[in-house]
């Protein structure tokens, strides 16, 4: 079976085809093309959303054509096409949701929508054989949740940030630092020369019930410490970017801890705990994991970097699942600038709008 993938929610345009294995244990990826944007947003320290949807135009008919030459596969070889069809920026979402609606027709092919963070949620087991349930941690630019994953399409939100996502925060601190967007990767370089005990920033909800995030009083710490510092030495920049990100490695294994801790109550042990977003690509946050997990006895799945950043396999994969259970969407499906997982959340049932 095989299955291509788009994404388009934000600033990555990728397409990918995923093909699963014999016994249904892991998938093989035979084509996963990313294209960044970031050169194009980086002088506005962000991502702006016109921009973003004008470059996916011009870039996705190429890639589609790559990953099928790439993957040595022909349109008719396929067995469904999957778009992300949410959450995100709508522009982005559009043009890829009606790229594969459009070669779904074309190719008379099944067409599913997928969900950005499923994409995400699913990803462990396109490279790990791991049975539901699981704890899933994302932690992305726009979302920082925790999630029990009990099935294809059964998803239970534990906690999630009552203000910033991690990487937001890498994001902002950075930016704070002079450092160029997208902050994470450099908070991380330079922290690995810096001095993660020279300031001691809060840890906000420590220890709080529930397994909620909170990232913003940090970030202000941060602000408040680089105004009274003036003008940064090279040394302030590499401290407060280690410092800072010491701080966000605590909150994550205190709030995996509580998330592991609610998931036990409610649904016994977890068959492992999976990361996925761009900010599962941190090695300080993954080393901080592993730890944590050996401690508590939980099997820890980490997806290669560029599998925790966003990508088209990850949407082919979670295509691919659904399709296996038989589900397929409409071609009137509509794009969701917001999808929350869990469907006890309004509007979360996939194919209603
Ligand atoms: O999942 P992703 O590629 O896109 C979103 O859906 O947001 O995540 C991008 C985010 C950015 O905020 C970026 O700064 C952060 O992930 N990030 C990192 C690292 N690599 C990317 N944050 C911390 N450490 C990293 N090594
Ligand atoms: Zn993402």
């Amino acid at each position: 079976m095989r299955v291509l993938g788009i994404e388009t929610t934000c600033d990555e345009t990728a397409v990918a085809i995923v093909g699963d294995r014999l016994g249904g244990h892991g998938g093989d990826i035979l084509a996963n093309e990313v294209r960044s944007q970031i050169d194009r947003h980086r002088a506005y320290g962000g991502v702006v959303p016109e921009i973003a949807a004008r470059a996916h135009i011009e870039v996705l008919g190429p890639l589609m054509a790559r990953a099928l030459e790439h993957a040595r596969v022909d349109v008719s070889g396929l067995d469904a096409i999957a778009a992300a069809a949410g959450p995100g920026l709508v522009g982005g979402i559009l043009v890829g949701l009606t790229a594969g609606k459009a070669l779904a027709l074309a190719a008379g092919k099944p067409f599913i929508a997928v969900n950005h963070l499923e994409g995400h949620a699913l990803t462990a087991r396109l490279v790990e054989q791991i049975d539901f349930p699981y704890l899933a941690l994302l932690v992305s630019g726009g979302h920082t949740q925790l999630v029990a994953v009990n099935g294809v399409g059964d998803y239970r939100r534990l906690g999630s940030t009552v203000d910033d996502a991690a990487g937001e925060a890498f994001d902002k601190v950075a930016k704070m630092l002079g450092l160029p967007y997208p902050g994470g990767p450099q908070i991380e370089r330079l922290a690995n020369d810096g001095d993660a005990h020279r300031f001691d920033f809060p840890r906000p909800m420590l220890g709080r019930a529930g397994a909620d995030f909170s990232l913003s009083g940090l970030k202000t710490a941060v602000r408040l410490e680089t105004l009274r510092l003036g003008t940064l030495s090279e040394t302030d920049v590499k401290d407060v970017a280690a410092s800072f990100q010491a701080a966000v490695v605590d909150v994550i294994v205190d709030r995996v801890r509580a998330g592991l801790r609610m998931f036990m109550e409610g649904s016994g042990r977890p068959n492992g705990l999976a990361i996925g977003g761009g900010v599962g690509a941190n090695g300080a946050i993954r080393r901080a994991l592993i730890r944590c997990c050996a401690e508590t006895g939980v099997r820890f799945v980490a997806p290669p970097p560029e599998l925790c950043a966003d990508n088209g396999a990850m949407i082919a994969w979670a295509g691919l699942e659904r399709y296996k259970l038989g589900l397929k969407d409409d071609l009137a499906f509509a794009p969701r600038p917001r999808w929350p997982l869990d469907a006890t959340a309004s509007g979360a049932h996939h194919g209603k709008a």
